[in-house]
């Protein structure tokens, strides 16, 4: 049976904590689609369409993973491509609460599906999107928190 895991996320930007999880999920799937939320409208910095190509290029030459876009429910998202899995990471104790409710509730909307927590690297713990966000809004540099193959001048125009 094909197992393949959704990993849903606003990747506002896609970070190094976001590249080593989904590395680090390949040996447990056939398949890994990236589905960045169109509706988790949280303040933007990049456009979709830039989200999308910064983490194409993280996966470029991976067959196993899919970078797309989606909106409505997840669940849904994943039933459309036979996915029986979600992939999320797990930081922090706050991360769990969060991560739980939405687990429980997608799991009562769609009991076929099943949330797959992974325990972010060490190292990455602290790495967080609204974070790192907020760095770049504030003209820091930011490049050691986004992929090596992510080079955010490109999309910043800076
Ligand atoms: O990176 P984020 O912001 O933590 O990702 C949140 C995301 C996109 C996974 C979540 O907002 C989501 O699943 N949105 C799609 C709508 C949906 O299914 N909502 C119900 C989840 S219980």
């Amino acid at each position: 049976m094909n197992k393949t895991a959704v990993f849903p996320g606003s990747f506002d930007p896609f970070t190094v904590g976001h590249e080593a999880l989904v590395r680090r999920a390949l040996p447990l799937f056939d398949r890994i689609i990236i589905a960045v939320g169109e509706n988790a409208e949280k303040n933007n910095l990049f456009s979709i369409e830039m989200r999308l190509r910064m983490i194409s290029k993280v996966f470029d030459g991976e067959e196993r993973v899919e970078v797309t876009r989606f909106s409505g429910l997840t669940v849904e998202f994943c039933r459309r491509h036979n996915a029986g899995y979600i992939l999320r990471g797990l930081r922090t104790a706050a991360d769990f609460e969060y991560e739980r409710a939405m687990g429980h509730m997608n799991w009562k909307m769609a009991p076929e599906i099943d949330t797959v927590f992974l325990l972010t690297s060490t190292e990455h713990t602290p790495v967080n999107s609204t974070i790192v966000r907020d760095i770049i809004k504030n003209g820091g540099d930011a490049s050691m928190f986004v992929p090596s193959s992510i080079n955010l001048s490109d999309y910043l125009g800076r």
